[in-house]
This record gives C-alpha cells, sequence and structure tokens, in this order.
C-alpha cells in the first residue's frame, strides 16, 4: 500500500507563465460572474420554505423570513474557506482547483478523493442548475402563451417525491410506455446539450461576456427587489424564524449552493497583481457584496408571499406571479433564463478540464487526456460530462441534487482549509504568493464551519454521499492507484498539437 500519500511536487505544477493583469475589482466581477446562479433563482426556495416528503414527514425545516440569517452565516463560512484557497492557488497555480492542491500537500488518495468530490460540484451541480434553468424556462413559455404539458417539463424524479398533487399526478396521467409513465425534463437535457455543442466548437467564457453577464444578473435581481419591495406584507415576516436556529441551519446547508464558485476565483491568484493585497480584499469584497444581494432579495423574497409559497424551482417568478406582478415575472424569467445558462456554461467548460488534469496524472483513462487536434478541446470529456449532465437532468429531482452537490463541496472545502495548515507546517518556507492571516484561527475555524453547514443536511444526503465515497475509494484501488504517473513514471500522451 506504498505511495497512497505520495505527494505532486510542487514544481510540476508551476508551468504557466501568466501575466498578472486583475486587480481586485477584476475579482469582484469574477466572483459575482462565478456564484450568482441557481442558488438564488432556485434553492432560495427550498431553503426559505423547508421539505416535507409525501408521507408527512419533515425533510428539513425552513428558514422562513430568517433566511437573510443563513446567507448570512454562510457568507462568513465562505470568507474563511476561500482564503485558504487563495493561499493554496497562489502557491500552486494551476487549473485543476483543489486537485491539483491536494495533490501537492495532502497526497494522491485524499487528491483523487477532492477530484472524485469535484464531480459532485461541478457535473452533478450542474443538474441542479439545467432543472432550476427549466423551471424558469417553462415560467418565460407560459408568458408568450406557450404551455407545454407537465410530463415534458419534470423529471421522473420530481413526480415520485412531490407533494404537489400536480406533479406526483403527473405519474398517473402522463403517457404511459409498456406501463412505464414517460416524464422527462426535456428543457433541461436540451439546455446540456446546447451548451455542450458549443463548448465543443472552443466557446469559452472571456472576461467581456462575464460582464454583460454580472450586468444581466444584477439588473434582473434589482427589478425583482425594486418592484417587489413595494409588494411587501409586514405580515409575511412573522413569525421570523418559524423553526428557530435549526431551520436557519438547514436553509443554509442547501442554500450554500448560492456560494459554490468562489473557489473558482481564488485560482486567479497567479494573474493577480499585488496578490497579497488584492486576493483578500476580491474574495472578501465578492463574498460580501454577494450575500448583501442574497439578503435584500431573501428578505424580498420572503415578504412578497408567506415563505411556505416560495417551494418550487422557480420561487422569484413564482413569487411575483403570486402577487400578481405578471410582467416583472415573466422578465425576472428571461434574465433567470441568461444567468443560468452562464453558469451552466462556466461548471461544463470546468469539469472536463478537471478530468484531463486527473487522466494526465494517470488517474483516470488516457483518453479522458485527449484533445481535439482542432478546436484543442478536451472533446471526449467535454461529451462524457454533456452526456452524463443531460440524462441526470432528464430525471433529477432538484433538492436531492442541491443537497449531494454541497455535501461533496463542503468536504472539499474542509480538506483545503486542513491543506493549507499542513503545507505551512510542512513547507513553512516555500514562497506564497498570499498568506492567510491568523491561519492557526482561519483554517481550523474554516474546517469546523464548513461540517458544521453538512451537518445541516438531511440523513439521506449523508447517506448518498457515503456511497459516492465508497465508489470513488472503490474507482481508486481498481484504477488510478495501478496507473499513476507518480507512481508508474509512465507519462500519458495527451495528442495535443504543438
Ligand atoms: N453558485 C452557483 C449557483 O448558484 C453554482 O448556480
Amino acid at each position: 500500500m506504498s505511495g497512497l500519500f505520495a505527494r505532486k511536487p510542487i514544481e510540476l505544477e508551476s508551468e504557466r507563465g501568466l501575466l498578472r493583469t486583475l486587480g481586485a475589482g477584476d475579482l469582484i466581477m469574477l466572483a459575482i460572474g462565478a456564484v450568482i446562479g441557481a442558488g438564488i433563482f432556485s434553492s432560495l426556495g427550498t431553503a426559505a420554505a423547508g421539505e416535507i416528503a409525501r408521507d408527512g414527514t419533515v425533510i428539513r425545516a425552513g428558514a422562513g423570513p430568517a433566511l437573510i440569517l443563513s446567507f448570512l452565516l454562510l457568507g462568513a463560512v465562505c470568507g474563511l474557506a476561500a482564503l485558504c484557497y487563495a493561499e493554496l492557488a497562489s502557491m500552486i497555480p494551476q487549473a485543476g482547483s483543489a486537485y491539483a492542491y491536494t495533490y501537492a500537500t495532502l497526497g494522491e488518495m485524499l487528491a483523487w478523493i477532492i477530484g472524485w468530490d469535484l464531480i459532485l460540484e461541478y457535473a452533478v451541480g450542474n443538474i441542479a442548475v439545467a432543472v432550476a434553468w427549466s423551471g424558469y424556462f417553462v415560467s418565460l413559455l407560459s408568458g408568450f402563451g406557450i404551455f407545454l404539458p407537465g410530463w415534458l417539463t419534470h423529471g421522473y424524479l420530481q413526480a415520485t417525491t412531490s407533494s404537489d398533487p400536480a406533479v406526483h399526478g403527473l405519474l398517473e396521467s402522463a403517457p404511459h410506455l409498456f406501463g412505464v409513465p414517460i416524464i422527462l425534463n426535456v428543457p433541461a437535457f436540451a439546455i446540456v446539450a446546447f451548451i455542450t455543442w458549443l463548448l465543443l466548437r472552443g466557446v469559452r467564457e472571456s472576461a467581456r461576456a462575464n460582464n454583460i453577464m454580472v450586468a444581466i444578473k444584477l439588473l434582473v435581481l434589482g427589478l425583482f427587489v425594486v418592484v417587489g419591495v413595494q409588494h411587501i406584507n409586514p405580515e409575511n415576516y412573522v413569525p421570523f424564524a418559524p423553526n428557530g436556529f435549526r431551520g436557519i441551519h438547514q436553509g443554509a446547508a442547501i442554500v450554500f449552493f448560492a456560494y459554490i464558485g468562489f473557489d473558482a476565483v481564488s485560482t486567479a491568484a497567479e494573474e493577480t497583481k499585488n496578490p497579497q493585497r488584492n486576493l483578500p480584499i476580491g474574495i472578501l469584497g465578492g463574498l460580501a457584496i454577494c450575500t448583501l444581494i442574497y439578503v435584500i432579495v431573501g428578505a424580498v423574497a420572503t415578504g412578497i408571499v408567506p415563505y411556505q409559497q416560495l417551494a418550487s424551482s422557480d420561487p422569484l417568478a413564482h413569487a411575483l406571479e403570486l402577487a400578481g406582478l405578471q410582467t416583472t415575472s415573466w422578465i425576472v424569467a428571461a434574465g433567470a433564463v441568461v444567468s443560468l445558462s452562464a453558469v451552466l456554461l462556466v461548471f461544463q467548460y470546468g469539469q472536463p478540464r478537471i478530468f484531463f488534469g486527473m487522466a494526465k496524472d494517470g488517474l483516470m483513462p488516457a483518453w479522458a487526456a485527449k484533445v481535439h487536434p482542432k478546436t484543442r478541446v478536451p472533446h471526449v470529456t467535454t461529451m462524457v460530462t454533456g452526456l452524463v449532465v443531460g440524462l441526470g437532468a432528464l430525471a433529477a429531482e432538484e433538492n436531492m441534487i442541491y443537497d449531494l452537490t454541497n455535501i461533496g463541496t463542503l468536504a472539499a472545502f474542509m480538506l483545503v482549509c486542513v491543506g493549507v495548515l499542513v503545507l505551512r507546517i510542512r513547507e513553512p518556507d516555500r514562497p506564497r504568493g498570499f498568506r492567510v492571516p491568523f491561519i492557526w484561527l482561519v483554517a481550523p475555524l474554516g474546517a469546523a464551519a464548513c461540517l458544521f453547514v453538512m451537518m445541516g443536511l438531511p440523513k439521506t444526503a449523508w447517506e448518498r454521499f457515503a456511497i459516492w465515497m465508497a465508489l470513488g475509494v472503490a474507482a481508486y484501488f481498481a484504477y488510478g492507484y495501478r496507473h499513476s504517473v507518480l507512481r508508474t513514471g509512465k507519462q500519458v500522451v495527451t495528442e495535443e498539437l504543438d
């Protein structure tokens, strides 16, 4: 069993010489672009309303209007984790995020586990974004008088688990084939197929496109707030925390999805001017701005309608519609459709590149390291990711997916907090572009805080996570352990052109 904790030398990682051009303001824009998406547009609904199973058992307690406290809590938790990410990123400047950092600090097996976790963050997370996209797309179509049948706009798992009679009733009313009801979320599948097609053509998000997206997101959320605030009924704020701290905690555990993406910003460390100053300003500033936006949107959403009515995959449009604000509801739906497409693009772009990095290290089969000779896109992994996410989106139920994504991402964040501390002890003199202040406080507190948020997730999420991890460990011993480049010394050919 030797070599399980073999560490990839950091020198191997720093191959690129990127220009330091980004300032704190650019990092803030990057953060808003990567972060604001399905979390605020969709998971907010379940976080506020809670979730009740068909048999009446409470799966999770809702935060109610106290959702704003969940957001504040998460802002602090993510701040701690993001600082740790930034230090590692400034030492190990390579795309591949937490996977590469862990390989250099905690060794191969934990790196594999992180890479395996990142599949939850990227690919599985995108299944939820696609389902949210579909929810808003259907709202938007209804504005044009187009109503698609429910069996074409829901996943089978939504129908089996929903306590909404209209959705559950699809099991009966949908057309049947050989006795099986056909219930498929076609719009969710279609958007993933479209994004995959774009990526195969070599499209990637540019700084300019990001700025346009940020503007659209802010305009749409701004419109929601400006119009919604005039329709707040103060009675909806009473009781403020219907399920006490339990609701705030469990609400935070699902709406954590809204914060995923900060790790992506910290990977810009190598391209940041004066990182010691700009990284904490950019990361914490971006977090503060997003938290502020989330608190305001959360306060308005829970003020417009009683919090229980936010349980839907398009809660912002739904709330406006219930308040009789049809036109604004459609505009918000249109903005959400655009914003969520951008989030899909970022994560569908990221996942194949993580697979690519792992395959180059020999931890995944060599076909995952293939690059298309013309477009230079890792086309095989791009297609595999598209297929997995698209098929998942056809059938998925979003809350289950949010939970699984969140638990996997929080586990990765936790390992990063531990990793940064381990590296301070093992290699105290190695140059760091950015050093976490008060590391002995920030890193342990960050790890503990992530664990605390994880504990707010339902038991089913832990069970599924345990199964996922067991599969990951089995896959490592079945393949990665035997093919690792670090251990075997055999290089993987990527078929890249010079
Ligand atoms: N934070 C991203 C979102 O909310 C993943 O869609």
